[in-house]
């Protein structure tokens, strides 16, 4: 009988670590290039590591909100840039669909800040994004006023 119960708590166990590893976790490299030079563009993961997002801690303002996103940021603040890779919680995966392609903000003071959010795969926050030619730019927002008019 207790042989029985400890089969059962080794089968349970090894139940609970597969339930663990499965559904939507996703791993994204986690990196800072102020202390990795590496974690800069282009990616070198030989000295960075991957984290599961589904160990993450909820983010106090959206506890229900959920990391099963990865997220690489580049900045440029007065003229240096500065590369962040990280789980990510909120956000959509690249421009309509495309996660080549990543949300662009220009503010004052020389700051230039590019958002690259994606869930295709563990570790899809290692890519270099595409940049949007700013001709495309035009025929889109061409497009928005043609149809305007
Ligand atoms: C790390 O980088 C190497 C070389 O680019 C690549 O072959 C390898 O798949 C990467 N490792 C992971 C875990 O993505």
């Amino acid at each position: 009988m207790a042989i029985l119960n400890i089969n059962y708590l080794i089968i349970s166990f090894f139940l609970f670590l597969c339930f663990i590893n499965t559904g939507d976790s996703i791993q994204c490299w986690y990196c800072n290039s102020r202390n990795d030079p590496k974690c800069a563009d282009p990616f070198d993961n030989s000295t960075i590591n991957m984290k599961n997002c589904a160990f993450e801690q909820s983010l106090s303002h959206y506890p229900k909100v959920k990391a099963t996103m990865c997220r690489k940021i580049r900045q440029k603040v007065h003229g240096e840039w500065r590369y962040f890779r990280d789980c990510a919680y909120l956000g959509e995966p690249g421009i309509g669909g495309d996660e080549r392609y990543c949300l662009m903000r220009t503010g004052s003071y020389n700051i230039f800040v590019e958002i690259c959010t994606c869930v295709g795969k563990d570790g899809c926050n290692s890519a270099v994004s595409l940049q949007i030619h700013a001709l495309i730019l035009i025929l889109i927002i061409g497009n928005i006023f043609a149809k305007l008019i």
